[in-house]
């Protein structure tokens, strides 16, 4: 066995945007694509000699093949271990969970999260660090930046390791362990929650549905759920991944988890419905004819999270992303503990998490987690919501109406105007941040401005800035519109429109979502001047 250096050239446009690398499959499956920028992580890292590392993805297209090429990669950069999942398969929670429990240096994870996958769809690689959560903003510059100057990378030479034998073998120097990619996250699912009291709500007649959407979460939903919890057989639905994700949108949205949300709203409607997203780290939680916002989501959980045992002892704090409601900040006000607002992207919860700042955070793109691991996780989710039910032995319909009637409630909804020609969306960003200074005083569509602002954050535990997070505009009555451009596009920019529209616990908290919004969505247009700059004011997508 050799291990060899090959010449390379620096490729363009390797930049990690919100999550990690995402392109087109053929873009990674191109001459030295993936090679590049594999070895551009490792010597952003240090060289990776010594190291130890977890490597698994969510199955899609291309998955094996890229696993194959890591693992001949690391152990030509000289680590000495690294463990797989069998069929190269691990949820990213579960990646993180393995990278933190075998204290290893970091992890590979092979995905583009949501979006479809297959020779023509997309694909992605992320990095997560020893701590378990994805790299930090100066550890994806130092990649970038690495990218650009790279003339070689190092693979070792030696047959494809048998994925689907869970064992151990050594290659050039390095073990490989092949493990269940279920048990470790089991084990810890097991150990936060009370399965005795969920197993009870199972047994007492209690139904759901669970879809994995051909995606990752199938084998973890199946035994934990079905396996051991008790839940009906074909709970799971949609459970064994597939490359393709059935040429389906892994996305855990109304939109396309639309059979999901079908069922719940109809007279079949079980007691609970859940979903997760292609590499298990996203999550939607649907009682029977009622959407939980995952805003609301994080807010209920933040409220209920006593009753499970993990959180008895109180939460330290509250996180959420910036576009997110407002939902969790009203709990984290009445618990009296501290609530954080960060840019989108879960790598900036990991310091509050790391510093003990934080116990639970949440995103409004369906992610919520806690300090359980470093990443957002989408069954996590689903078991603290059945831990909650398991205990409060009410419906997912009267929980959020006792919490609105509480709180009050956070009106949300986001609107997605995607493949915009990257000008245009970059003109209608500009043309909108230019008015700031001038907006607050001034009305739009009948709303009075109050504030508004291009968000940047301060860390507040290692002082670092990350600048131009979205464009904020607050009004009088407790709306509020953001814009930002997502960071996890494959194709031209997608512009989010996040609205917002809180009504008080003496206000009105049954109305219909886009209703409630619509004075806002009159105010964001008419800022925006969309119709004009983008040629539309229909999104693609509503969450
Ligand atoms: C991924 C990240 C999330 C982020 C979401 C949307 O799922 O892990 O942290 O909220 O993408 O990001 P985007 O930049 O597309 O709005
Ligand atoms: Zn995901």
């Amino acid at each position: 066995m050799t291990s060899q250096i090959t010449p390379t050239t620096p490729i363009e446009g390797q930049m990690p945007g919100t999550s990690g690398l995402r392109k087109k499959t053929r873009v990674f499956m191109g001459p030295n694509y993936l090679e590049n920028f594999i070895q551009a992580t490792f010597d952003a890292i240090g060289g990776g000699d010594g190291g130890r590392y977890i490597v698994g993805g969510d199955g899609r297209f291309f998955n094996k093949q890229a696993i194959q090429t890591i693992l001949k990669m690391a152990a030509a950069n000289g680590a000495t271990e690294v463990i797989v999942g069998q069929n190269g398969i691990l949820s990213t929670p579960a990646v993180s969970h393995l990278i933190r429990l075998n204290a290893f240096d970091g992890g590979f994870i092979l995905s583009a999260s949501h979006n479809p996958g297959g020779i023509d769809e997309d694909f992605g690689v992320k990095f997560n660090a020893s701590n378990g959560g994805p790299a930090p903003e100066k550890l994806t510059a130092r990649i970038f930046d690495a990218t650009k100057t790279i003339s070689r990378y190092k693979i070792a030479d030696f047959e494809d390791v048998d994925l689907s034998q869970i064992g151990e073998t050594r290659q050039a120097g390095m073990v490989i362990r092949v493990v269940d990619p279920v048990d470790a996250y089991q084990a810890l699912m097991a150990e936060l929650f009370d399965f005795d009291a969920i197993r009870a709500l199972f047994a007492s007649g209690f139904t759901m549905r669970f879809d994995a959407m051909h995606a990752v979460t199938g084998p973890y939903a199946k035994a934990i759920l079905e396996g051991t919890l008790g839940a009906a057989p074909g709970t799971v639905v949609n459970g064994i991944p597939l490359e393709d994700f059935g040429k389906g949108h892994p996305d855990p949205n109304p939109i396309w988890a639309k059979p999901l949300m079908d069922l719940m709203m109809s007279d079949n409607a079980p007691d609970l419905g859940a979903a997760s997203d292609g590499d298990g780290d996203r999550n939607m939680i649907v009682g029977r004819g009622v959407y939980v916002t995952p805003s609301d989501s994080l807010a209920v959980l933040a409220a209920n999270a006593h009753l499970a045992p993990p959180y008895r002892g109180g939460l330290a704090g509250i996180a959420r992303s910036m576009p997110t409601s407002a939902a969790s900040d009203r709990v984290a006000e009445k618990l009296g503990i501290a609530a954080y607002e960060t840019p989108t992207g879960w790598k900036f919860f990991g310091n509050l998490l790391d510093a003990g700042k934080a116990t639970l955070c949440g995103e409004e793109s369906a992610g919520t987690g806690s300090n359980h691991v470093r990443e957002k996780d989408g069954l996590w989710a689903v078991l603290l919501w059945l831990n909650i039910l398991a205990v409060r032995k009410q419906s997912v319909a009267e929980i959020l109406a006792e919490h609105w009637q509480t709180y009050g409630r956070d009106y949300y909804s986001r609107y997605d105007f995607e493949a915009v020609a990257s000008d245009k969306a970059n003109r209608l960003m500009d043309h909108l941040r230019d008015q700031l200074p001038d907006l607050a005083g001034k009305t739009l569509a009948g709303l009075t401005v109050t504030t508004a602002d291009e968000f940047s954050y301060l860390d507040p535990v290692d002082g670092s800035i990350s600048k131009n997070q979205g464009l904020r505009i607050g009004f009088e009555g407790g709306a509020r519109a953001v814009f930002r451009l997502s960071g996890t596009g494959t194709e031209g920019a997608t512009i989010r429109l996040y609205l917002e529209q809180y009504s008080g616990t003496d206000g009105d908290t049954t109305q219909d979502t886009q209703a409630a919004l619509a004075d806002v969505w009159a105010a964001a247009q008419q800022v925006s001047d969309m119709a004009q700059i983008i040629g539309r004011t229909t999104p693609d997508v509503i969450t």
